[in-house]
């Protein structure tokens, strides 16, 4: 599993931690920047690491800023992502067992390094369900085919 990641100056110190549990892990994984706390602008970054989930070179993408909202809105922009803000680990399950989210996006600012761990773990061990939720993931997709003609 290849994951891209992401972050703003706000998170870019949990993404250090996030990059320590991967390399722990082994977990395959590269940083699309930013590379310090020096003001930056997260849709910047959102748009690098989506673009990669979108086009496939990534199966998942981690991003994060200080509430992980605006990360995470400009995300859901590109085509074909799934961007899901999780500040606990059962949303972080449901969003890859239910909506097949393809980002996940946390808030620096919003959670501790413990909890973003758990969420993150969740998030990359849990599955995709189809059934139903295919449906519903189809839908989504008419919506967004309807808005980009
Ligand atoms: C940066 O100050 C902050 O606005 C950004 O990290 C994020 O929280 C926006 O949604």
């Amino acid at each position: 599993m290849k994951i891209a990641l992401g972050s703003d100056h706000a998170g870019f110190p949990l993404k250090k931690v996030v990059i320590e549990y991967l390399q722990d892990e082994g977990i395959e994984f590269e940083d699309f920047g930013t590379f310090s706390e020096d003001s930056c602008d997260y849709p910047d970054y959102a748009l690098k690491v989506a673009e990669k989930v979108a086009d496939k070179s990534y199966e998942l993408g981690i991003l994060i800023c200080g509430t992980g909202i605006g990360i995470g809105i400009a995300a859901n922009k590109v085509p074909g992502i799934r961007a899901a803000l999780c500040g606990d680990t059962f949303s972080a399950r449901a969003s890859r067992e239910h909506n097949n989210a393809n980002i996940l996006t946390m808030g620096q600012r919003v959670i501790g390094p413990g909890l973003a761990i758990d969420i993150v773990k969740t998030f990359l061990s849990a599955e995709f369900q189809g059934d139903r939720h295919q449906r519903r993931i189809d839908k989504i997709t008419e919506i967004e085919k309807k808005y980009n003609a």
